[in-house]
């Protein structure tokens, strides 16, 4: 460490050599500083880099005791460092870890996972991690948004048409798009219809929405994907105001595209992008659904429904529910926060007797009654707000399954689950500090933390979804409101 009367100070705008260790909790690249200005020990969190890189950065502010900074140049690539495979990285703001090699993103996972578990003061015998079997064209659903305010790159000539783009907007700018020609991320026939609804709209002179004036006909493209059953969805999101030229747009990519299974269009003016379920929507081509099959199930996805987006892994998940579900003997599962009956599905499927899903979503309890009826299952399922359910059921179920949204479970119900008289919980986790916290206080009332599976769902991001293993150490209490 450089000698602290003789080191150079570190301000604002300070251009200094940074040496990446690793992630921080949010996936931004973090390291440290390099001699001679080494003697300021803070972390310095980067807007780009790979573990092991040296690189030249300008400091921009100090925020909570860490520096964050620009990089300005990689002066030395670490060992983990690839060529990132989109010829959009950098700019999109989808995926951010691209330019680093898929073992190194998994080993900085499961370093995350690690800390947080032990952060929590918990202990578990068995973690491991099930990489994905592909890091690109993994995602069955992608969502793009059109825009009338394209991002313009550094290369292009002044007066360019910026008036018109369709794909993502750049990390941090809610009101630009990024034009893509292509997303590694999405099933692989998404760049032929992100070509062709781009060349359509532009045929028939569709405007693209500005989010800042709160106009413009075209606000986002949805596609999905059932890898299995190869059925693809395309749905159109406009503001309504000229339904008669979505129909020509829509008609044009039909005839570009016929193997999509089904084209529909929505109606949003909210100010936000968020569609939500009730919206209104028309079929234009085909059943306005697909279908996709896991674990030997075979589900109807409506166009906004939930469904794990990794069809691979959601494969891995499925099996180990099933096989948590099994080594206990259960023949009774309760799946809290069900959706369309995913786990409620692949556990009935697997052979448990009685297997009840609990959902808020009036929709996907629908859905999940539908998927049972047409694969011959036994289920059933509830519609209600789980705090309120948890506390009026009357049968003691030997396993649980939770899989809330990344809030995690509403406090009364947590205290249900804890309450539950279930020898097993299985924890289904999508952000990983609220239930992390949960799982304490579930050890705390006599849970024992038992397994911990990452199921790496996102290969060139920082997003994680856990598996955890709960068994009851204590015998069972009766239920506060059992029979
Ligand atoms: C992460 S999704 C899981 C869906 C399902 N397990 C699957 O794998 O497809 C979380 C689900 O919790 C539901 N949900 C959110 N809040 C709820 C609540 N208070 N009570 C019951 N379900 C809730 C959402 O509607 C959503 O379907």
């Amino acid at each position: 460490m450089a000698d602290e009367a003789s080191a150079p100070a570190t301000t604002r705008g300070s251009r200094v050599p940074v040496l990446l260790a690793g992630f921080d909790a949010r996936g931004r690249p973090m390291g440290h500083l390099q001699p001679p200005w080494d003697a300021d020990q803070r972390v310095v969190i980067l807007d780009a880099g790979s573990p092991g890189d040296l690189v030249e950065a300008e400091l921009l502010r100090r925020r909570r005791g860490q520096w964050e900074a620009r990089r300005l140049a990689t002066l030395s690539a670490g060992p983990t460092k690839v060529v990132a495979p989109c010829t959009h990285f950098g700019v999109c703001g989808g995926c951010r870890w691209q330019d680093t090699s898929y073992p190194a993103q998994l080993g900085a996972k499961e370093a995350a996972l690690r800390t947080i578990i032990s952060g929590a003061g918990l202990t578990v015998a068995e973690m491991r991690s099930v990489p994905a079997p592909s890091s690109e064209r993994y995602r069955n659903r992608v969502e793009f948004s059109f825009g009338a305010r394209r991002w313009v790159l550094p290369d292009e000539p002044d007066g360019v048409d910026r008036s018109f783009a369709l794909g993502l907007h750049p990390a941090g700018r809610f009101d630009r798009i990024l034009d893509l020609d292509a997303c590694l991320l999405a099933f692989p026939e998404a760049d032929d219809l992100l070509r062709v609804v781009r060349e359509a709209a532009r045929r028939h002179g569709a405007s693209a929405h500005d989010p800042v004036r709160h106009e413009g006909l075209l606000r986002l493209l949805l596609l999905r994907k059932g890898f299995n059953t190869g059925e693809i969805l395309v749905e159109l999101v406009s503001d309504g105001s000229a339904d008669a030229l979505v129909q020509q747009v829509a008609d044009d990519v039909h005839l570009a595209c016929p193997w999509i299974t089904t084209l529909t269009h929505v109606t949003h003016q909210g100010h936000n992008d968020a569609v939500n379920e009730g919206a209104q929507r028309t079929v234009l081509w085909g059943s306005g659904v697909i279908s996709e099959r896991v674990a030997g199930v075979n589900f109807r996805i409506q166009p906004r429904s939930f469904f794990q987006v990794n069809t691979a892994q959601a494969e891995v998940l499925a099996q180990l529910v099933c096989s948590a579900a099994a080594e206990i003997g259960a023949q009774h599962v309760q799946d809290w926060c069900c959706g369309a009956g995913f786990f409620a599905l692949v556990l009935a499927r697997a052979g448990v007797k009685r297997v009840l899903g609990i959902e808020l979503s009036a929709a996907a309890v629908e859905d999940a009654q539908w998927n049972a009826r047409a694969n011959g299952l036994n289920a059933e399922f509830i519609s209600g707000d789980i705090k309120v359910v948890s506390a009026e059921l009357r049968e003691t179920p030997d396993m649980l399954v939770l899989d809330p949204p990344r809030a995690g479970l509403p406090a009364a119900a947590l205290d249900a689950a804890l309450r539950s008289g279930a020898r097993r919980i299985v924890y289904v986790a999508c952000a990983l500090d609220a239930s992390v916290a949960q799982v304490k206080t579930l050890v705390a009332g006599g849970w024992r933390l038992t397994r911990v599976t990452l199921v790496d769902q996102f290969p060139h991001t920082a997003h994680m979804e856990v598996l955890l293993v709960l068994d009851r150490t204590e015998p069972s209490c009766p239920q506060a409101n059992g029979p």
